[in-house]
């Protein structure tokens, strides 16, 4: 990369401090020492700029976050104004902040009506840890310790802390570090595409919801304490689910009395057209993880809705829960939190994904399986994924070693979109503020890269 000084640095010496003294997330140090980081600088709607001045458009919200978009002022306000009266007090001792017990009031408000009360974390991870703790100790509370299994599905994505970690089903996760823990089982994900292509996608749905009646009854229904799984599976792929998939894992919990999770890390604040993933998807989860989207990213936050069956049991029959952070309710991320809440009720913008932008993204990304080099293209609200294949006639995939999808996420880095490569998964979340005149945009450069992917794929033979 040149170097232009349009920072406190040039891009040359950020990359050396940053090659230097910082390990990123989910990378590989050494190949990214080499190559040097790309530096992001700041932001704006819907646009980055990087540290040569470029700019760039943010297909991804930042990591899946960004809902109201960058530059928000009543976020930055709120920040300003919580930091300068009170930047921290703990919820610990018998104590709360008012950011905190308005936050937690407003959530009650705007989530499904089973949930009544809110357990703060910082993260999707710790509030995917607080579930492990809190189902367990549910069960405990009813009498019935046996039941510690929490099933999952492969291929998932719930954090990386040792319990997201374990809860996930990633294998290249689970490689290192001695994952899962015990207690932790994984079935198979709803992938149709993959997995289910000689049935309808309804079919399917319901074959592959009864792979987790199979589970329960293989491990016993009174080991079974709870069943977690993404709305819509985010980090995974973008693996939309078939409509018959959670009616039916809803009604297989409900049999064998296993609580459901939602994590709406992701699908949560709007991201499926709904509040949240389980009202797009059709279900009613006993407990609810959140984080992302809840502060749209300016600051970190999450934390565990709690249905009022597992509430009235922790609360009624409770005693101490030994659990919680030194972050749980902070006062900023609460305050950020708040207004970040209240201007997506302002602008109105899960009405805007569901009958505006989102409809418009799905017949427009749909269109994009004319593609010699896509599969199969679709959208859920605003997120949306393509599978990149070698002959999309007989649906033959590409082997992972050509890693197809990094060579088109080249293309989108250099052409100035951030679209995300899952293997040969391409898939896009952008900011819910976005237009339509911005999806016409951002159509322009997927095809763009998709077209430089396929000459490419066409000049390495990789076709026939
Ligand atoms: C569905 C889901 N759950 C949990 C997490 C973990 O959240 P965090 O990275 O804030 O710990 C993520 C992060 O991408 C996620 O997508």
């Amino acid at each position: 990369m040149t170097s232009h000084r349009t920072t406190a640095r040039t891009t040359a010496e950020w990359q050396a401090a940053d090659a230097a003294h910082f390990l990123h997330p989910f990378t590989d140090f050494q190949g990214l020492a080499k190559k040097g980081s790309r530096i992001i600088t700041s932001a704006q709607n819907i646009y980055l700029t990087d540290s040569e001045g470029k700019r760039i458009l943010d297909a991804m919200s930042g990591l899946w976050c960004v809902n109201v978009g960058y530059g928000q002022q009543a976020l930055i306000d709120a920040a300003t104004k919580q930091l300068t009266q009170l930047p921290f007090y703990n919820a610990f001792f018998q104590t709360a902040t008012p950011p905190a017990i308005e936050l937690a009031e407003l959530l009650a408000e705007v989530t499904p009506p089973q949930f009544n009360h809110v357990f703060f974390s910082g993260s999707g991870s710790e509030g995917n840890d607080t579930i492990v703790r809190m189902v367990r100790r549910y069960w405990d509370l009813l009498g019935q310790p046996g039941r510690q299994v929490i099933i999952s599905r492969q291929n998932a994505y719930h954090g990386s802390t040792m319990a997201g970690a374990s809860l996930g089903g990633m294998s290249g996760m689970h490689a290192q570090g001695g994952l899962p823990i015990p207690g932790i089982v994984h079935i198979q994900q709803p992938y149709w595409y993959a997995l289910g292509r000689d049935t309808s996608r309804d079919e399917f749905g319901l074959v592959a919801a009864r792979w987790l009646e199979d589970k329960i009854l293989a491990i016993g229904p009174d080991k079974v304490g709870a069943f977690i799984g993404e709305p819509v599976q985010g980090a995974g792929g973008v693996i939309i689910p078939p409509r018959t998939y959670w009616p039916e894992i809803q009604r297989i919990c409900d049999k064998y009395g296993v609580l459901l999770v939602s994590d709406e890390v992701i699908c949560g604040f709007g991201r499926t057209g709904n509040w949240f993933g389980c009202e797009t998807m059709g279900f009613r989860p006993d407990l609810m993880t959140f984080a992302k989207g809840v502060t749209s990213g300016y600051v970190p936050l999450g934390g565990v809705m709690v249905g009022d069956r597992v509430a009235r049991v922790l609360i009624d029959q409770g005693g101490e829960f030994n659990h919680g952070y030194t972050y749980s309710g902070h006062p900023v991320a609460c305050a950020v939190g708040l207004a970040n809440v209240r201007l997506i009720q302002q602008l109105g913008l899960v009405e805007h994904v569901r009958d505006d932008v989102g409809p418009y993204l799905a017949e427009h990304f749909a269109k994009l399986a004319d593609h010699p080099l896509v599969g199969d293209a679709e959208t859920c609200g605003l997120m949306g994924a393509m599978v990149l294949v070698k002959d999309k006639v007989r649906g033959t995939m590409f082997p992972d070693a050509l890693e197809v999808g990094m060579v088109c996420r080249g293309h989108c880095f250099a052409n100035g979109l951030i679209m995300r490569a899952v293997g040969d998964r391409m898939i896009i979340a952008p900011p819910l503020v976005i237009t339509r005149a911005q999806i016409d945009e951002m159509m322009v450069l997927i095809r763009r890269c998709l077209d430089l992917t396929l000459a490419d794929a066409q000049r390495q033979g990789w076709l026939h």
